[in-house]
């Protein structure tokens, strides 16, 4: 990667390099990440040298081996495929859902109601994915983007313990990064890709994803700049992991809102923008106790549901530390109870009628999760 220096591209001399590398792009692999839009955006030059630009970056690092061709067999496409590891979640019921664990290569959108164990998902991930490759991990380092300030060193002590690993070790092997900001959010992003090839970074996550944006843009007027910014920030994180082979892990928080009734609350709030992009998404739900984790829109799981439980151990199994019977039945019954905000849609066109304070049509949510469930169970 050394060798890969801007400064060797034709047509990109040490004004053009200083630009880049002051909006964080250090190498032509950096420059691929971006893409021609932003490298125009950033260095000022028109559209169609940018877009020259970034070809010959690409032809740079095909010719090097180190970038997929245009045109790939199936049996290339198969070998890359190969290399997608799979991070355990430590429990039974996730590791079902997710056909082994969370991969690599992907982008896993994890969304659904505060207190639902987005967090606690995030955090038992940041401990396995550093276990042995024959019990389930990476061996892998994970680089926590923390936009909420929830990422507790604690919970991960209890975690790695519960699962018979070293707890400083375990701490050691976790970057830490705060965003204060939306715009800082991508900006750690774009500054990660040195970091994440140093560190061997398998898990990257971001908790949450959306939460810095949605309150930075209120209102409708930002809507669409607010989506803009947040559609960049979730195609990067995409295809950092893809490029890097880490698992990209983003958190969206289903929120409720008294004032607006329409659409459907298992659909995720950071919009169709983070649907589009996400790989595989999973919605949480509070249940009583329980959880539930049900696969949305997987181009290849079932969709199906799981219990799941919170505890010492992060994530686990249902009835590994009480003694409850597990009910995996997967129910259909309706049950409106969460309603999603309305900041989600891409198309400018609002459809947000007041009328539209019909039931939020669910296809099948849990039953058993009443609304009176929610409150007692925020701790
Ligand atoms: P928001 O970020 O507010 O959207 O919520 P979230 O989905 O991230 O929820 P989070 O993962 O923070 O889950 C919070 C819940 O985790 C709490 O209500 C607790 O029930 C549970 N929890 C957190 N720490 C522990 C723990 O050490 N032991 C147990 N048993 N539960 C815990
Ligand atoms: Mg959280």
């Amino acid at each position: 990667m050394e060798d890969l220096r801007l400064d060797q591209l034709p047509g990109v001399g040490p004004v053009t390099t200083k630009k880049l590398s002051d909006a964080g792009i250090h190498s032509i692999m950096d420059l691929i990440v971006r893409g021609p839009v932003e490298l125009a955006e950033i260095s000022g030059m028109d559209k169609d040298t940018a877009a020259s630009i970034v070809e010959k970056a690409r032809q740079a690092l095909v010719e090097g081996g180190m970038l997929a061709k245009d045109f790939v067999s199936a049996t290339e496409i198969y070998k890359r495929r190969q290399e997608i590891g799979r991070i355990t979640t430590g429990t039974e019921c996730f590791d079902l859902l997710f056909d082994g664990g969370v991969e690599t290569q992907a982008l896993t959108e994890v969304y659904g109601e505060f207190g639902s164990g987005k967090t606690q998902f995030c955090h038992t991930l940041c401990v396995t994915v550093q276990k042995p490759k024959e019990e389930g991990g990476l061996e892998g380092t994970v680089l926590y983007i923390d936009t909420e300030n929830t990422f507790r060193p604690e919970r991960i002590v209890s975690i790695a313990k519960a699962h018979g690993m070293d707890p400083e070790k375990v701490l050691d092997k976790i970057i830490v990064a705060r965003a204060y900001n939306s715009a800082h959010q991508t900006l750690i992003l774009e500054e990660a890709s040195q970091m994440i090839q140093e560190n061997n970074i398998k898990l990257l996550v971001v908790d949450s994803a959306v939460g810095l944006f949605r309150s930075e843009y209120l209102g409708r007027g930002t809507l669409s700049e607010r989506q803009q910014r947040l559609n960049k920030f979730v195609h990067l994180l995409v295809r950092i992991a893809e490029t890097y082979n880490c698992a990209a892990l983003a958190t969206n928080q289903v929120m409720a809102s008294p004032d607006v009734f329409f659409g459907d609350p298992t659909r995720p709030i950071g919009g169709n923008v983070v649907a589009h992009t996400s790989t595989y998404r999973i919605y949480f739900k509070k249940s009583g106790k329980k959880r539930i984790a049900r696969m949305v829109d997987s181009p290849h799981h079932p969709e199906q549901e799981v219990i799941f439980g919170l505890g010492e151990a992060g994530v686990i199994d249902p009835d590994s530390e009480t003694k409850k019977k597990t009910t995996k039945a997967t129910k259909s019954k309706v049950e409106p109870e969460v309603k999603v905000e309305p900041e989600v849609k891409v198309e400018p066109e609002v459809k947000a009628e007041p009328e539209v304070k019909a039931e939020p049509k669910t296809d099948s949510v849990d039953a058993d999760a009443k609304i009176e469930d929610i409150p007692e169970d925020s701790e």
